[in-house]
């Protein structure tokens, strides 16, 4: 670890050459992307960014692209002040910041999709996010040119995406994932948990009981994937606060629905507590069926 001052930068040039000269030293770099607000779940991202690279570089932009109109982009939380000192506390070595018009050129018209998982899961509900969150990794990648690119377990469908786009396009990155940090009544840490009035955040984990009371199942031998979603679904309609909005099964790699449990599964889920929604999964390894 090379430890010292923290780099603030907002110009995706200046980025690049700071990079480039850490590089040139033999420095392996590794980039944590997040919207800022961040929370123990971003600070854990780091710290896995911290024990891989000798360089951290960690991004804070809230991306306009990945959220459609009548979103919450306007109103995402923010507090670039703190969001700096976090990332100094945790020896960060280069916090960028850009203006969306760094990132985003008048008239700019190119996208990217990752066909056949873009629009299943969250895709559903949010049809345009995952081009969104494409096309802006991409070009986080072209600026910063890491060695690693750290993502978080939480938003286990958007890293199953980037890892196909960087694998398509021949990237060279290496995707590592952070586990999912959670309350101590196991809701998992979102920066749209602020959102959440007092009666909502004490509803608010259901979501993660329920996902891994169905994991046990699993683990206990239930195969049935209808069973296990009718048991979660169940769990999520006796909180009078909480209203679904999805809940799957899924193969991890493809996202391809399951009917049977095995190998490595994917329960993602989505609920709204009044006016937020929150995000929440589990992933699990089975024995594969045999034939
Ligand atoms: O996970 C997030 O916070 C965002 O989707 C990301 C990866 C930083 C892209 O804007």
């Amino acid at each position: 670890m090379t430890a010292g001052r923290m780099g603030v930068l907002r110009d995706p040039g200046a980025v690049r050459r700071r990079v480039r000269s850490w590089r040139a030293a033999g420095e392996r770099i590794a980039f944590v992307p997040t919207m800022g607000f961040l929370h123990e779940g971003h600070l854990s991202l780091m710290r896995r960014a911290r024990r891989r690279a000798d360089r951290v570089v960690v991004s804070i932009f809230v991306n306009p692209t990945q959220f459609a109109p009548g979103e919450d982009l306007a109103a995402y939380p923010r507090d670039l002040r703190r969001d700096l000192e976090l990332c100094r506390n945790e020896g960060v070595d280069l916090s960028f910041h850009p203006g969306v018009d760094a990132v985003y050129r008048p008239g700019h018209r190119t996208a990217v999709h990752v066909t056949g998982l873009e629009h299943v899961l969250e895709g559903t509900t949010r049809p345009t996010h995952f081009a969104g969150v494409c096309l802006v990794v991409l070009k986080l990648l072209h600026m910063v040119d890491p060695d690693i690119l750290v993502l978080g377990q939480k938003d286990a469908q958007q890293a199953v995406i980037l890892e196909r786009m960087i694998e398509d396009l021949d990237l060279p990155v290496r995707v590592v994932r952070g586990r999912v940090i959670r309350e101590r009544d196991g809701l998992a840490l979102s920066s749209r948990n602020v959102y959440l009035s007092p009666e909502e955040r004490r509803a608010a984990p259901v979501l993660h009981r329920a996902l891994r009371k169905a994991r046990t199942a699993a683990w206990h031998g239930e195969r049935s994937a209808a069973r296990l979603l009718a048991r979660v679904r169940r769990a999520i309609e006796a909180e009078p606060l909480a209203r679904l909005d999805y809940v799957d099964c899924v193969d991890a790699r493809s996202l391809e629905p399951r009917r049977r449990l095995a190998g490595r599964v994917l329960m993602p889920g989505a609920v709204w507590f009044g006016r937020t929604r929150l995000i929440d999964n589990e992933e699990f390894a089975l024995p594969e069926e045999e034939r």
